[in-house]
C-alpha cells in the first residue's frame, strides 16, 4: 500500500528509508522499553491507514501486551488464539487481508479489517510479534510484510544490546 499523488502516480511505502530512520532513531538508547516505544511512534507516523501498531511479548507461555500505539488492547493472548499466536507458533510473518475470516482472530479493535504479524526472533528464541492491525481489507501487500520485516530485523539486531 502506499499513497496516490496527483493523478497517476504511485508512490511505495519506502521501507528501507524507515528502516533507516528507525535505526538511527534508536541509536545510543539501550533501554528496551523506549526503544519500542519509539518504534511504534514512528511506524504509526509512516504507515498511512493504521488503527494499531505494537508489541506483544511472551511471558509465561503467553503473549503480555507491550508498547504500542492505537486504542486500548487484551493484556495477555494464549499461543493457541489469534493471529499473534499463530506467528509465534508457526514462526511465520502472518499477513491476514480479512480477519474476520481468520479463525480464533482476537478482536482486540472492533475497526481491524486486516493485520500483519511479525514475529521477533532474538539469539534463536522468539521472544514475542509486532502487530500491525488496519482498518482497511487487504492492506498489506507482500511488499508491505518483507519492509515491516526489514525494520523488526534492524530492530533486533539493536535488542540483543537493550536490558
Ligand atoms: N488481533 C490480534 C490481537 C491483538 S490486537 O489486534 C491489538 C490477534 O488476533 O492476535
Amino acid at each position: 500500500m502506499g499513497i496516490y499523488i496527483l493523478e497517476n502516480v504511485f508512490l511505495n511505502t519506502d521501507y528501507s528509508l524507515i528502516a533507516r530512520q528507525i535505526e538511527s532513531l534508536i541509536d545510543g538508547e539501550f533501554d528496551s522499553i523506549a526503544v519500542l516505544s519509539n518504534v511504534t511512534a514512528i511506524l504509526n507516523q509512516s504507515l498511512d491507514n493504521l488503527n494499531w501498531v505494537g508489541f506483544y511479548f511472551l511471558k509465561d507461555n503467553q503473549l503480555v501486551l507491550g508498547p504500542f500505539q492505537g486504542n486500548v488492547a487484551c493484556y495477555r493472548i494464549p499461543l493457541d488464539k489469534g493471529v499473534c499466536g499463530k506467528a509465534v507458533t508457526t514462526n511465520t510473518t502472518q499477513r491476514i487481508d480479512d480477519v474476520h475470516a481468520f479463525p480464533g482472530h482476537i478482536a482486540c479493535d472492533s475497526a481491524s479489517e486486516s493485520e500483519l504479524v511479525v514475529p521477533i526472533e532474538v539469539n534463536g528464541h522468539i521472544i514475542g510479534v509486532l502487530d500491525i492491525d488496519s482498518p482497511i481489507l487487504a492492506r498489506f501487500s507482500s511488499e508491505d510484510q518483507i519492509g515491516i520485516e526489514l525494520c523488526v530485523e534492524k530492530l533486533v539486531k539493536h535488542l540483543v544490546h537493550c536490558h
